[in-house]
């Protein structure tokens, strides 16, 4: 038998920092932020036994209004729960109106957030680039 698998949402601290820049640089279709740039927001990481598998990055935009900046999981831990977990916990933290946009070719994330509730608002014609590709705005009310 091995370790049980202890998964903690918690709020991230600059000792996470290392963890949530070498997440993000596996994580291609994620923003590309400088990480010590979250710490000014809301950012929560998935610890699972005391190394951090997860980030989520949100913001308030306008009172009762919230949007997601970031969302990334280490790739070898994916498919295990590990955003779902993170969403539930910024969706349960903070009531209202939350808004994202997502690259319209990022199937995975869009059936996440699918399924944690959101829908499609909206869709901004190539809003990103490098690679170029639409963005589908979405909203969840809570
Ligand atoms: C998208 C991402 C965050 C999902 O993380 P994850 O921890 O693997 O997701 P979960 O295990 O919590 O999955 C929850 C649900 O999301 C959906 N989902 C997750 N990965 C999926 C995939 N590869 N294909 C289809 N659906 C997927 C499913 O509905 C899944 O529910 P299920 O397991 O009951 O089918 C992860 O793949 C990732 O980090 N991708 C790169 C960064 C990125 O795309 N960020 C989003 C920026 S907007």
């Amino acid at each position: 038998m091995g370790t049980p698998r202890q998964v903690t949402i918690r709020i991230a601290r600059f000792a996470d920092l290392a963890a949530i820049a070498a997440i993000q640089a596996a994580s291609p279709e994620a923003a590309q932020w400088s990480p010590p740039d979250y710490l000014k927001h809301d950012c929560l990481v998935a610890d699972v036994n005391s190394c951090v598998a997860g980030f989520l990055v949100t913001r308030e935009v306008a009172p009762g209004e919230r949007e997601i900046l970031n969302l990334a999981v280490d790739p070898a831990e994916r498919h295990t729960g590990i955003a779902r977990g993170l969403l539930g916990d910024a969706l349960a933290r903070a009531k209202g109106n939350w808004f994202l946009e997502v690259r319209a070719s990022n199937a995975a994330a869009i059936r996440l957030y699918e399924s944690a509730g959101f829908h499609r608002a909206g869709r901004r014609q190539d809003y990103y680039y490098d690679p170029p590709d639409d963005a589908i705005v979405m909203r969840f009310h809570s």
